[in-house]
């Protein structure tokens, strides 16, 4: 059987998201919030689980990003909550870099 390969596609220069800061993107309709954290570029839904707010606008940490709405906190790797009101992860994205260029697999 073979297997197919996640559709990567290039959404950003890596210069445009330094460690701390984030950019929002959108790849295939989705709106994705790129977050330069812990030496690393994260991708992840710009949609809280909770009341399905966008994120773009929430506070990052190291690893994790926080709801501006009701301040549930999402680790940055898993998507999985940290704490109340939100039970459930939000979607996470695979994230490559080619040179200086962020892609995603959306
Ligand atoms: S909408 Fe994000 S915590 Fe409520």
């Amino acid at each position: 059987m073979r297997v197919s390969e996640k559709a990567f596609v290039a959404v950003a220069k890596l210069e445009e998201v330094p460690q701390g800061g984030k950019k929002v993107v959108e790849v295939n309709g989705i709106s994705v919030i790129l977050v330069g954290a812990r030496d690393r570029v994260f991708a992840v839904r710009n949609l809280c689980s909770h009341a399905y707010e966008t994120l773009e606008c929430g506070r990052v940490r190291a690893g994790w990003i926080s709801c501006p709405v009701h301040g549930a906190r999402f680790d940055l790797e898993t998507g999985k909550p940290m704490n109340p009101p939100a039970s459930m992860p939000i979607d996470t994205y695979e994230v490559r870099i080619t040179g200086d260029v962020i892609e995603v697999a959306v």
